[in-house]
């Protein structure tokens, strides 16, 4: 038995932690069944010896089971410090010894920046030349440690003696920059020399200044790009010497002549060249900028984004207009590096784009954004370019000048996100859906660019609130994505109007005061979503204020307490029903949606209080949903179970909400699965019902219906885009028709998540893998279908891996699972029956199966009957799918008589 994947908030051995009390988190790892940790001991010392002296915080043996985000408590922790920290645990099953020490470094805590914000001497225009800010000095040994503590307002990429400091691109990220930016921290020890050395730093616009948000307006958080940074270098004898910003830095600017998010970079090598021979002391001094001193420099405690891949082209395309395309073979986000040798003043121009159309280069749904890279060569021999403070979402890149022979080895496809540890898995029979998964993935990687994103490509590329809620469950299982939404949720709060609206987008740079559902429900959902995946009560509490402010928001709405009836709401944004080209809000009544959201929020809530131990607010927001409810139902069921409107989302929100009483539940999900057949299982949600639909259909009874949907290829559905040729999850269900035509409204990304939120039914009911706090209890009840041969797949949680696998061969199901340590899970084995399993512990049987509870450890089961003959039966070899409703049909005639 072994301590193994200690994290310190959320990372391994991180420097620059900014928080006073650090979650701690450890996975227990042996080959022993049913292991339970009884308590745990933990030591933190400023060395490794964690000797007595030494010793911040030793907490002897404390019972408790946890294992995850053990906050802090001992000595007030000292900024710049490294901090050692161990565990040893006692469980059920045996004892471990102290494991090998861990670490993390503090940053700032509340220690005053030693300089200030400074800026280049010469004014430059948003849009002009990037400015460049440089320092020299001496030092008069080589030191044992040097950490550099960077940020600006704009982007910076840092140099120090020509050596990139950036691990982060698109640094410092995007924060609410009114409220606070963040730094990073960088160990830049290897770097240094004795003697002269040079740190330099160029300043890009990005979310800051730059011409963004639909080109709503420019400067938006400022009109000044400015840096601030702080180099801490120690001797061997415990001197330390400081490098700080202040008006001894020179200023000047470099050969990026712009650089912006939507527009692209143009950059001319002549003049960078130019600069660079100048002597230093002909630089103009720096000056400070001074804003606003209440915004907070804060450490990043979220992975930054980085260049996470690189692909190689895989074919030049020769348009029959004549053009020259590069095909990078998938969808992608960032740039290309491109290599050319030519002469002084020769030009590269890149276009980007996501399509071909009638095999020509398409860039239109790119909008205004230009998506331009342009380099001016040096003559110099072979020169290598890559952008700095933009980034493209293509497939194609057109060529529009380059010098020299067109070859595949010159193009490298720099694929950039937020750098999360990913760990989910799925695959199964059907070589679509597992296209389909690999297409959520990169969906998922490519708008995670510091924030959530709607999309990466367009003049957009914004934190939509809808899309993130939509979308936050499926992202929770592919990767862990807890301090990626941790950051953002803080911008909720620092976003979120006063009367508690919660903007469109976070970090809110549209400035509209108008809130509405399903967007604003966000503020509830995401935090909701990250308890049950990582169990982070102080998340929860950090959020609760701001969930509760929201639900106050939607009661103060209109003249009912118990319905949303009022506003302007996306609603089931870009639904196949009730939409022509120009319609985007689907054919669901409004007023449904935005109750069924609402009431969503206030269970949601309601849960959130009743895990914070907040009994008053159980009581009243219990009360309050039930008044929903119960208007809900008045206004939108009929008594034989008709959900206003009869599209696939009135039905499916009323179900999965939970907003039907139990004699309408049947009736509901009869109509749906019957709407559902109609439609030939072709799905007409939009944003709103697509992530529910399959969920409402397999939990009330109609699962081989969630699977047909699922499966089918025609249009629309989610394997039509694949045969389409997507590589990613595209914003419209109809952005490419049969024909290859386009929908040409001007809104048509095909890098959008939101439909990507399958994966959640993936992950959830084919798989069965279903969280709950954290997932030290959690449940495995996955519900095959004879339509896949098998389904296996996985992720690491905050404890360990979890698997569950099922295979269908002859009349058999065989399933395996394992269940990590310090954990516990409710099985249910799919249609088994009592007499097929060979078990001493205890088991139910329930309509779904068999239920048992397992501890840690790896389980298999092989079992056949009737009833799991009949299921594998259903091959998907007929399309006569039986219409056969027999509990409703029971319910029916009860009710008529
Ligand atoms: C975005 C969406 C977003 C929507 C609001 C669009 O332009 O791309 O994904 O949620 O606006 O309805």
């Amino acid at each position: 038995m072994k301590l193994v994947n200690l994290r310190c908030e959320y990372q391994k051995n991180p420097i620059g932690i900014d928080v006073k009390i650090p979650r701690l988190s450890w996975q227990i790892e042996s080959n022993k069944k049913n292991v339970l940790q009884k308590s745990y001991h933990i030591q933190c010392a400023d060395d490794d010896s964690f000797s007595k002296q030494n010793m911040l915080w030793d907490t002897g043996f404390i019972d408790s089971k946890m294992s995850n985000n053990i906050i802090y408590d001992g000595k007030k922790l000292p900024a710049f410090t490294r901090v050692y920290w161990r565990v040893a645990v006692e469980t059920n099953k045996g004892n471990t010894n102290f494991c090998d020490a861990a670490y993390f470094e503090t940053g700032f805590l509340n220690t005053k920046w030693a300089g200030s914000f400074i800026t280049s001497a010469k004014k430059f225009n948003t849009n002009g030349p990037c400015p460049v800010l440089k320092k020299k000095f001496i030092l008069d040994e080589i030191p044992i440690s040097a950490r550099l503590y960077i940020t600006a307002f704009g982007l910076y990429q840092a140099h120090i003696n020509e050596q990139s400091v950036n691990q982060d691109i698109l640094a410092p990220g995007w924060t609410s920059y009114n409220n606070h930016v963040m730094y990073q921290t960088y160990d830049v020890t290897d770097m240094l020399i004795k003697g002269e050395n040079l740190i330099t730093a160029v300043l890009g616009s990005g979310w800051y200044k730059g011409s963004f948000a639909m080109r709503y307006r420019m400067n938006f958080y400022g009109d000044t790009a400015a840096l601030l940074s702080q180099l801490i270098v120690s001797f061997r004898d415990g001197r330390t010497k400081i490098i700080k910003t202040d008006e001894s830095w020179k200023s000047g600017n470099g050969g990026i002549l712009y650089s912006e998010i939507y527009d692209g970079e143009s950059y001319d090598a002549r003049i960078e060249d130019k600069h660079r021979s100048e002597s230093y002391e002909q630089w103009e001094n720096a000056v400070v900028y001074n804003k606003n001193k209440d915004i907070k420099i804060v450490g990043q405690n979220t992975p930054g984004v980085r260049v996470i891949d690189e692909i190689s082209p895989v074919e030049i395309i020769i348009t029959p207009k004549g053009d020259t395309v590069l095909d990078f073979g998938q969808n992608m986000v960032g740039w290309v590096k491109v290599s050319a040798s030519g002469k002084s003043g020769d030009e590269i121009y890149l276009l980007h784009g996501e399509i071909m159309l009638q095999d020509e280069f398409y860039n239109v749904n790119m909008r205004t954004a230009k998506t331009e890279a342009k380099y001016i060569l040096n003559g110099k021999g072979e020169e290598t370019f890559e952008p700095h403070f933009t980034f493209f979402g293509f497939r194609y890149v057109k060529l529009e000048k380059y010098p020299g022979e067109v070859l595949l080895e010159n193009f490298k496809g720099m694929v950039i996100s937020s750098n999360l540890e990913y760990s989910g898995e799925f695959e199964c029979s059907n070589d679509k859906v597992n296209r389909l998964f690999q297409n959520i993935i990169r969906g998922q990687k490519g708008n995670f660019v510091d924030v959530p994103t709607d999309c990466p490509q367009r003049d957009e590329r914004l934190g939509w609130t809808g899309d993130t809620q939509v979308f936050a469950a499926t992202a929770c299982y592919n990767s862990l994505s807890a301090p990626f939404y941790e950051k953002w949720l803080k911008d909720v709060v620092y976003d979120q109007f006063p009367n508690g609206a919660i903007p469109y987008v976070i970090p809110d740079i549209l400035f509209d005061t108008r809130a509405c559902s399903a967007w604003g429900d966000a503020g509830v959902i995401v935090p909701s979503v990250h308890y049950k995946f990582y169990g982070d009560k102080s998340v929860l509490k950090r959020q609760y204020d701001s969930m509760r402010k929201w639900v106050e928001y939607i009661r103060a709405q209109g003249e009912s307490e118990t319905l949303w009836d009022t506003g302007f709401h996306f609603n089931d944004w870009l639904a196949q029903d009730g939409y022509g080209q120009s319609k985007t809000h689907g054919a669901t009544p409004v007023h449904l949606v935005s109750t069924a959201f609402y009431y969503n929020s206030v269970s949601l809530l309601k849960d959130a209080a009743a895990i914070l131990d907040y009994a008053k607010d159980v009581k009243e927001y219990s009360m309050l949903a039930d008044l929903i409810k119960k208007s809900f139902n008045e206004e939108f069921v009929t008594p034989n179970g008709r959900v206003s409107g009869e599209t696939q989302t009135a039905y499916t929100l009323a179900l999965h909400f939970g907003l039907l009483y139990d004699t309408s539940i049947f009736k509901a999900a009869y109509h749906l699965a019957e709407l559902v057949r109609r439609e030939k299982h072709h799905i007409t949600t939009g944003f709103l019902g697509a992530p529910y639909i399959a969920h409402a259909l397999s939990d009330n009874g109609y699962n081989e219906d969630a699977y047909r949907l699922l499966l089918n290829e025609e249009f629309p559905g989610w394997l039509y885009q694949v045969n389409m040729g997507a590589t990613t999850i595209w914003e419209r269900w109809d952005g490419l028709m049969p024909d290859n035509s386009i929908n040409l409204g001007g809104m048509n990304s095909f890098n959008h998540y939101a439909y990507g939120a399958i994966g959640q039914w993936l992950y959830q009911t084919v798989l069965g893998i279903i969280p709950n706090n954290g997932f030290q209890e959690f449940i495995i009840a996955p519900k095959p279908c004879g339509l896949l041969k098998n389904a296996q797949g996985g992720l690491d949680t905050l404890y360990g891996r979890i698997d569950s696998s099922w295979e269908l061969r002859d009349d058999i199901i065989e399933l395996e699972f394992t269940i990590p340590c310090n954990t516990t899970a409710d099985v249910c084995l799919p249609l088994a029956h009592r007499e097929d399993i060979q078990y001493d512990g205890e088991m139910t049987v329930s309509k779904d199966g068999l239920l048992m509870k397992l501890g840690s450890g790896k389980y298999s089961f092989s079992y056949s009957n009737e009833d799991t003959k009949r299921m594998i039966e259903r091959d998907g070899s007929s399309d006569d799918v039986k219409m056969d409703f027999p509990v409703w049909e029971e319910t029916i005639d009860e009710d008529q008589k």
